[in-house]
């Protein structure tokens, strides 16, 4: 087990390069990540924090998965870019207090094929595409918008999967009490093989809770991710 600094995620988006046409297409996409995170930002920061600290846990779990730079940078991407769609939500939707009645809920599905929409022109970003079209599918196909299964949903997404739950769970809404770090990953542990990949659930738990409650704490104070984009 590798120790917690050497986890730490330090975000870049895989954008420093050293070509100059390398440079240019990094350039581009910089600053087409920056609009993006500054347009989350002003449509809703609950769902921007959300996003920056789920990056946080992404890399952390997948540096614990041994996955290489690459894979890295894309699920770097996705996981930033996961919640995109959100941007076309409905006030009524997107910031009500309490739960969303069946009619909301439908409405609110539909974000990951916004946001899939609104991203898979891009070459650059043709693999954090697929992340975030697929980041709500589950393990066993119950999932959406496509029922996905198994290792038909890519890497990335079933990473955020659990990812996107422990943020969720562990953070206060208005109609529940966030659960603590223990229970958050009791939870996740529950649903190995159901809603999430049964490998990556292991690699999670790998981590103590006690130590994931360092990730969390880390995640939610880190200034690091207010440099994403100026490596390009
Ligand atoms: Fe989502």
């Amino acid at each position: 087990m590798q120790a917690l600094e050497q986890l730490a995620p330090p975000p870049s988006l895989g954008l420093s390069t050293s070509s100059s046409t390398a440079s240019v297409s990094g350039a581009i996409l910089g600053s087409t990540l920056r609009a993006l995170d500054a347009a989350l930002q002003a449509r809703d920061i609950c769902t921007h924090t959300h996003c920056q600290r789920v990056i946080y846990y992404s890399l952390t779990l997948g540096r614990i998965m041994g996955l290489s730079e690459d894979e890295l940078v894309t699920l770097e991407r996705g996981v930033f870019l996961h919640d995109i769609g959100k941007i076309h939500m409905p006030d009524s939707v997107l910031l009500k207090p309490g739960l969303l009645s069946d009619t909301e809920r439908t409405v609110m599905q539909q974000h990951p094929s916004i946001g899939y929409e609104m991203l898979r022109h891009n070459p650059l970003l043709t693999d954090a595409a697929e992340i975030v079209l697929t980041h709500h599918e589950r393990y066993n196909g119950s999932g959406y918008p496509l029922g996905l299964k198994g290792d038909d949903i890519p890497l990335g997404a079933r990473i955020c999967a659990i990812t996107d739950t422990f943020d969720a769970i562990t953070s206060i809404r208005p109609y529940r009490t966030p659960m603590s770090v223990e229970d958050a990953c009791n939870y996740i542990q529950s649903e190995r093989g159901c809603q999430y990949d049964p490998e990556i659930v292991d690699m999670f738990t790998a981590l103590p809770s006690s130590q994931w409650q360092e990730v969390r704490r880390a995640a939610s104070t880190s200034t690091a991710l207010n440099s994403l984009f100026h490596a390009a």
